[in-house]
């Protein structure tokens, strides 16, 4: 990170503008995105996008289609329909290899780690760093972790533990290294914070500006009002798998955010999609 990424944070807090970059084209633009389970319209002809250094929060009632849209950009359903673009370019995502070598990672709410083996082991589990002799180089990859989980977490002390023994913070951190060590321009975290203590979550967010500042942008499932008003330089409500309407954080109102969940309603600070209210 840049210092004067550093003093732009310090200034202005994590959901300030002036750190997301829109002077070129999106880091990712999912356009009409459709899919269907059987009879069921999962996701009907939504459209999101994000840019470098923002984390767009997506939010909705359970079933709303946050996750299913997710998994169709990190390579894990197929779409029926629609278009992916990545940096203005049309990308073909058909598998979680494809979304991986366009740059994009996700973090699951479980984060699936390997808990009896320690951070670096997890950092480069299945990508692991060889020897010229083809032995494992685990200083090479004890090197490379203490990098970047001191770029993320300078506290972190605890390499040579397994992180069955770590904080759910502390794993959380294991889990975004390991996304961002090899490359991830675009994270998708689905419930970050759900299973972590007010402490945790904190650090998380520590995590998430830290991320923002380096120009990786980040789409955000949450259910909690709160912590996406903290974090998300905007919104995009989902309901019954369409766009119900999206917003600047800064131009709507934690019980605007309420009504566009619940009922559909669009306030005037924000721009309504497909699924918006007609009432
Ligand atoms: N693999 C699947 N097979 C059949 N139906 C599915 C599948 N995945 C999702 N669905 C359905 O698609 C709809 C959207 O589900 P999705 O999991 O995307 O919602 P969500 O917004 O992530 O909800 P939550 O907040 O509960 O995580 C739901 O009706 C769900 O039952
Ligand atoms: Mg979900």
């Amino acid at each position: 990170m840049t210092e004067a990424s550093m003093a732009e944070i310090a200034d202005h807090g994590p959901g300030h503008a002036s750190v997301v970059d829109r002077s070129g084209p999106a880091l990712v633009e999912m356009q009409d995105i459709s899919i269907s389970f059987g009879g069921i319209h999962a996701v009907d002809g939504a459209s999101i996008d994000l840019y470098p250094g923002e984390v767009v929060a997506l939010l909705g009632h359970n079933g709303a289609g946050k996750s299913t849209l997710i998994k169709i950009l990190s390579g894990a359903y197929k779409r029926d329909n629609g278009e992916i673009r990545v940096k203005g370019e049309t990308a073909t995502i058909t598998n979680p290899r494809d979304a991986k070598a366009y740059g994009i990672e996700t973090i699951y709410q479980t984060l699936a780690l390997a808990d009896n083996v320690d951070a670096a082991a997890n950092l480069f589990l299945g990508r692991e760093i060889m020897t010229a002799w083809g032995t494992l180089d685990d200083a090479a990859m004890e090197a490379e972790a203490r990098k970047v989980m001191g770029r993320l977490n300078p506290n972190f002390r605890r390499f040579k533990e397994p992180v069955k023994a770590l904080s759910g913070g502390q794993r959380q951190s294991v889990a975004i290294a390991r996304a961002i060590l090899f490359n991830a321009r675009i994270l998708i975290m689905d419930e970050p914070t759900a299973a972590l203590g007010p402490q945790e979550t904190a650090q998380v967010g520590e995590l998430i500006k830290q991320l923002k500042a380096d120009g990786i942008g980040i789409f955000l499932i949450s259910h909690d009002i709160h912590d996406v008003f903290d974090l998300a330089d905007r919104v995009v409500v989902m309901k019954n798998g369409q766009v119900v309407g999206s917003a600047m954080t800064s131009d709507v109102t934690k019980d605007e955010v309420l009504g566009m969940i619940i009922i559909g309603k669009v306030p005037p600070g924000a721009t309504p999609g497909p699924g918006a209210s007609r009432d």
